[in-house]
């Protein structure tokens, strides 16, 4: 005969007399309680009209735990066999105290959680991770990109980049972080991260954080740079001569700006707000015509933040090519002639391809691509837009300026072109060190070289790469990273 050892017998229940609350059914673990106090606090709780079992079975509704190390409590728990484990509360002693005190069962908050500890390991890797626009832990990641470019700023790599895998590792949970114990498990957050979640944590913010975003420096900086076409040298430079803003910038006459600061500047107030995802369909649709128009089997593929699935970006990326290899030579020129003549291109800076596979792969495989590329500022018009211009401001302006940029590889390098343009950039460097660090192959834009081989491996496809690579393919959608 089976017993049915999980199921509590009647005697149990009926043991107590005087139960008060039929539908908690509450156990303390012994583990790290120790049994006599287990006993006492049992013995406690019986005689205020709570139902303890003595067994952690599927029965059980609140499990109580003095357990401090979230991880190895979870390990524990998943170990025992419960089926009901996900419907269980995993407490910890202050929601016995509490109900103790108030001589019912207290309602369960956040601060009685132990919170359910990532026990499949999380990579340091962000193309190992798969990481969607639904972002858990916000307040985090945005204290620590602050600190990134702060970073950036004062040009100390190495915590910069710290801080931006930290960020991306907070992105990629499922959960949002309400404890510390939370984290142990985690990589890629070092003692500095956990030092400044642990004040956000307590405070609702960082004070370290709040510093750096009332500092003139950091604020003078980051408003330079917003501008298209300056960067943090440049910005730095500025700062430096003693300019504050953008007027002091355009009343001092021995400062040359360059043709794309000048547009940067001149179109300020458009390209520094958002592109809609409509906006991005509607630029679509006017590359989409003025390439066919040139070539009737063009290859037109959104990229960037917006094949990421993002509902706004900074700018439309898209990637223009042929099928046949060589073809797409002329292409952007002729491209950026149609614009021309349609009276929409703004502005627009041409690089032409420098790209060169026998000089592949170079010592630094260098984030900038040789290939043939545009970074445009085009006019689009209200009426162009499925439901009208994002935010356009009172008095209803009919067109608003965007940032567009076109990369036109040969059709042998699309695959790479795709996945390199597709970011994002934390997705992509990880990617990058990968390769380089578990697989001894190196991989950029044009291409993905095999260092044991001492071979160049084809691709036609984004999933060519990964399956090279021997990773689990990452659909576009889950390169938030
Ligand atoms: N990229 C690149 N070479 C460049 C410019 C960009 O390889 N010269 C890649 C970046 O690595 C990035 C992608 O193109 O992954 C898109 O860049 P960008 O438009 O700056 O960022 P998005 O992810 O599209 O974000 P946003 O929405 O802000 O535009
Ligand atoms: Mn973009
Ligand atoms: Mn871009």
């Amino acid at each position: 005969m089976s017993d049915p050892v999980l199921l509590p017998s009647k005697a149990s229940i009926s043991r107590h007399e005087g139960v008060k609350f039929e539908d908690v059914r509450v156990h303390l673990l012994e583990r790290k309680m120790g049994s006599s106090r287990r006993r006492f606090l049992t013995h406690l709780a019986r005689s205020k009209g709570f139902i303890v079992e003595d067994t952690l079975s599927d029965a059980v509704t609140h499990v109580v735990s003095e357990e401090s190390q979230a991880s190895s409590l979870w390990k524990w728990l998943k170990g025992c066999g419960l089926k009901n484990l996900p419907m269980m509360h995993i407490l910890n002693i202050i929601w016995f105290t509490d109900s103790m005190r108030e001589g019912r069962p207290v309602a369960v908050e956040t601060r009685h959680l132990i919170q359910v500890c990532v026990l499949a390991t999380v990579s340091q890797y962000a193309c190992q991770r798969q990481t969607t626009t639904e972002n858990n832990n916000k307040i985090f990641t945005d204290a620590f990109e602050v600190l990134a470019e702060s970073y950036e700023f004062n040009e100390m790599e190495g915590p910069c980049l710290a801080f931006r895998r930290a960020a991306s590792v907070l992105k990629s949970l499922p959960w949002a972080v309400q404890c510390l114990g939370a984290t142990e498990d985690l990589p890629c957050l070092g003692e500095h991260s956990k030092a400044v979640m642990e004040e956000i944590l307590q405070y609702g913010r960082s004070f370290e954080v709040e510093k750096i975003l009332s500092d003139e420096r950091y604020q003078t900086l980051k408003l330079f740079t917003s501008v298209f076409g300056v960067g943090p040298k440049t910005g730095e430079k500025w700062y430096r001569r003693g300019l504050r803003s953008f007027s002091d910038i355009l009343a001092e006459p021995s400062i040359h700006l360059n043709r794309m600061q000048q547009s940067g500047f001149l179109h300020y107030g458009d390209i520094s707000r958002a592109v809609s995802k409509a906006e991005a369909q509607a630029l679509g649709n006017i590359i989409d015509e003025a390439v066919h128009v040139i070539t009737t089997d063009a290859i037109l593929a959104l990229t960037g933040g917006f094949r990421r699935g993002k509902e706004f970006g900074h700018d439309v990326d898209f990637i223009v090519t042929t099928p046949e290899l060589g073809k797409e030579g002329h292409l952007l020129t002729s491209l950026i002639d149609q614009l021309e003549q349609q009276g929409i291109l703004l502005f627009c800076e041409h690089q032409t391809s420098t790209f060169d596979m026998s000089k592949l792969p170079s010592h630094r495989f260098e984030a900038m691509d040789h290939f043939a590329k545009c970074f445009l500022i085009l006019r689009l018009e209200n009426s162009q837009v499925v439901g009208g211009l994002h935010d356009a401001e009172e008095g209803g302006r009919s067109w608003r300026a965007v940032r567009v940029d076109l990369v036109s590889p040969p059709i042998d390098r699309y695959a790479f072109a795709l996945l390199g343009w597709t970011g994002s950039r934390q997705f992509e460097r990880d990617l990058r060190r990968f390769a380089r660090m578990e697989r001894r192959m190196l991989l950029d834009n044009h291409a993905l070289f095999d260092k044991t081989k001492k071979e160049f491996l084809a691709a036609t496809t984004e999933k060519d790469i990964f399956a090279h690579l021997g990773l689990e393919y990452i659909e576009p959608w889950q390169r938030n990273a």
